[in-house]
């Protein structure tokens, strides 16, 4: 389902947010803005868990840690996969059932450890020997036995941009699988640890099947070794990183990915957890925005948008694309004029698209990026002094306040001058 279309609306047809035009929308809470469509994540939560019964959906908070759109996976039924004491304490105010939550990276800190095991996280990814050790003295010092995943680096290429790309050796992720038979008979044996069994996360945005499919296979030689040895392998978890289509991406589809995650399941009788993030929420929201100015340069024709690189780090960052169109539905027959459409920050690296087919634009007119519900506004900062933008939901002809544009006073008051130079 696509949320975003053309309809009639006052003045003419314009885009809406299911039953809410997008001029609504930016007139009651400004521009820039990020606006989230509730059916669609409902809608995706569901074909997900539809294609993958038996597996507990973890959904992967830093994709977008919005409390209410954690909440609306958690009463579908969702776990989270969190990174941080923040997103811990995000998803728990979410309401997602503590033994849900699995805690993923590479660098937990002793506060964060005991926070997760003061509040019975359900599953902790160790991601080096060290972090094992670590895990195990803060577990006995409270008396708790702390349920671990060893995540596991196959050596996989994920076939993704560089920068998130997480399964090759030398990558500063997991433990190589060389390694994994004696780290699991080391845990095996401390009293702080009750050892699940594997992780894996090779990456993010992959449209291909086979790097999952060569990861997972990497997994199951490990777990059959494992038990070979007479280790116990429970849960196995298989990440997340399915992509989604940006432009002209064949990403695979829903049903062959959930497929291989049951197949898994079913040759090793564990309990598997994913952790999707991206395809979960990327298509439910788009970054509405408003055309301050248009200048011509050289030959190049700029439209200057009061969206920029804080508010959407992904084009700057990963060359990503996303569609831009206009609000407003152009007359048919308008010729298009070939435009960049950039922000207004100090960078020339500040272009969020670069020569796109639209209608002429002036000043004041509405344009939306697409796909921005995953890793959009987490990545957003206030560089330039710019204040964090607003963020709405929509339901039907509801739409709510989700997150308050950032007040710029409130953003000046965290500054302090020290006594010496005031
Ligand atoms: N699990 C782990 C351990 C992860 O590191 C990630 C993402 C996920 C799950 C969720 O992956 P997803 O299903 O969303 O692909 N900022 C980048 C993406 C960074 C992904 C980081 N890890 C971007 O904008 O493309």
């Amino acid at each position: 389902m696509d949320a975003f279309v053309y309809r009639e609306g006052n003045g003419g047809r314009v885009l809406h947010a299911e039953g809410v035009s997008l001029p609504s929308v930016a007139a009651r809470f400004g521009t820039p803005t990020y606006c989230y469509a509730n059916g669609v994540l409902v809608d995706r939560y569901r074909a997900l868990a539809q294609v993958a019964p038996n597996a507990l959906i973890c959904y992967a908070v830093k994709a977008n840690d919005a409390l209410a759109v954690i909440r609306t996976f958690a009463r579908l039924g969702a776990g989270a996969d969190i990174i941080s004491g923040g997103e811990l304490r995000g998803a728990l105010r979410a309401g997602v059932a503590p033994d849900r939550l699995v805690f993923a990276g590479p660098g937990k800190t002793r506060e964060e450890m005991d926070f997760a095991l003061a509040n019975g996280v359900g599953q902790f990814n160790v991601e080096s020997p060290a972090e094992l050790e670590a895990l195990d003295a803060a577990a006995r010092a409270v008396g708790a036995r702390a349920p671990v995943a060893l995540r596991v680096n196959p050596d996989v290429d994920a076939e993704t941009h560089d920068k998130i790309a997480t399964g090759r050796r030398g990558d500063k992720f997991g433990i190589d699988d060389i390694d994994i038979p004696e780290l699991y008979a080391r845990a095996a044996a401390l009293e702080g640890i009750e050892l699940l069994g594997l992780a894996v996360h090779i990456g993010s945005q992959l449209s291909r099947l086979a790097p999952f499919e060569a990861a997972f296979e990497r997994l199951v030689t490990l777990v059959e070794g494992l038990r070979a040895a007479g280790h116990r392998v429970t849960r196995l978890n298989l990440g997340g990183g399915l992509g989604v289509r940006y432009q002209d991406e064949t990403p695979p589809d829903v049903d062959a990915y959930g497929g291989l995650v049951e197949r898994v399941r079913q040759r090793l009788g564990v309990t598997v957890v994913i952790e999707p993030g991206r395809w979960l929420v990327a298509p439910a929201g788009v970054l509405l925005t408003r055309v301050i100015t248009v200048k011509q340069a050289g030959e190049r024709r700029w439209a200057i948008v009061d969206a920029a690189m804080n508010d959407l780090m992904r084009p700057a960052l990963y060359d990503a694309w996303h569609d831009i169109e206009p609000v407003a539905e152009p007359a048919s027959g308008v010729a298009t004029v070939e435009t960049d459409v950039a922000g207004p920050v100090c960078e020339s690296g500040d272009v969020l698209g670069r020569r796109r087919q639209l209608p002429p634009l002036t000043a004041g007119d509405l344009l939306i990026l697409r796909d921005v519900g995953a890793y959009g506004s987490v990545m957003a900062s206030t560089y330039n002094g710019r204040p964090l933008a607003a963020e709405v939901m929509v339901r039907g002809d509801a739409v709510a306040s989700i997150r308050a544009r950032q007040d710029l006073e409130a953003l000046l008051a965290r500054d302090l001058v020290p006594s010496w130079l005031a």
